[in-house]
């Protein structure tokens, strides 16, 4: 089979995964319920939000960044458009807020005019998304020039598949082992009994380069450490702090 056939089968399975999981997505990470979300994950983009007038969130999900947007720079947004490819998310967004338009599509093919926003946002998305440099290429054709894209990720260095804590009972040591980092890979998670979600795994260079390739440059970059509400259920880890689950970057738009 060739590279392009296997990839649209795989986007097709991974689409249906996230169709057939948004509500539980929707129950464990939304309207309160996700410390990392509440404490660190929406204060970070609507602080780099504000003063942009149109936005548009690729991957919105039930919209929760959207809205944080909205209710934190109320006199500044003009526009806010939430896109998703799964039609469970796009019902619950709907219903959330009526201050966004949301429409279902995928962000390899966004269905807007070139230039149309001064902020593009991608929440936890990308890691989800095959077709990186139609996505990557597409988010930088719909902004505007010295527009601001804002990607945040799974960190792919430190939460690369296989990575996580390892008790040495022998040593007596605890430690963050890290998964196979170069390999691009992709993996059906069980992220809980019978939830399965689809995660593609790249270097953190491939991101960069396709960005730059884009005309999209870093401005700003954050590698936080957990948050409290976090950290107190991971009790058992000594260094968890030490340890950041999530990579933000603020990017321009500085060639066309
Ligand atoms: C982890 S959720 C994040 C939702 C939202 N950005 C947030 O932070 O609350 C990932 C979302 O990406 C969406 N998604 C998966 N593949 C996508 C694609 N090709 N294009 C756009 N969104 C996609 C899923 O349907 C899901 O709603």
């Amino acid at each position: 089979m060739d590279d392009d056939v296997n990839n649209k089968e795989m986007e097709v399975a991974n689409l249906e995964l996230w169709e057939s999981h948004a509500k539980w997505w929707q129950d464990n990470f939304s309207e309160g319920a996700d410390p990392e979300y509440e404490e660190q994950i929406l204060p970070i983009v609507s602080n780099w939000a504000k003063g942009h007038r149109s936005v548009l969130e690729v991957g919105t999900g039930e919209g929760q960044v959207l809205r944080r947007i909205l209710t934190t720079t109320p006199s500044s947004v003009e526009i806010a458009v939430g896109v998703d490819p799964s039609q469970a998310q796009v019902e619950v967004a709907k219903v959330r807020s009526e201050s966004m338009e949301v429409l279902r599509a995928s962000a390899p093919r966004l269905p807007f005019a070139s230039g149309s926003f001064d902020l593009v946002v991608a929440c936890l998305v990308f890691e989800h998304i095959l077709e990186v440099e139609e996505a990557i290429s597409e988010v930088a054709r719909v902004l505007k020039m010295s527009g601001t894209f804002i990607l945040l990720l799974n960190h792919p260095l430190l939460q690369t598949p296989g990575s996580g804590w390892i008790d040495d009972h022998i040593l007596m040591e605890q430690y963050w082992r890290i998964g196979e980092y170069l390999k691009e890979d992709v993996s059906i998670e069980e992220v809980q009994k019978d939830i399965f979600i689809p995660f593609v795994h790249r270097p953190l260079s491939r991101y960069i380069n396709l960005l730059v390739q884009n005309g999209l440059y870093v401005e700003e970059m954050l590698e936080p450490s957990p948050p409290e509400g976090f950290l107190a259920k991971a009790w058992e880890y000594e260094e968890a702090a030490s340890i950041p689950r999530l990579l933000a970057m603020r990017t321009t738009k500085k060639r066309g």
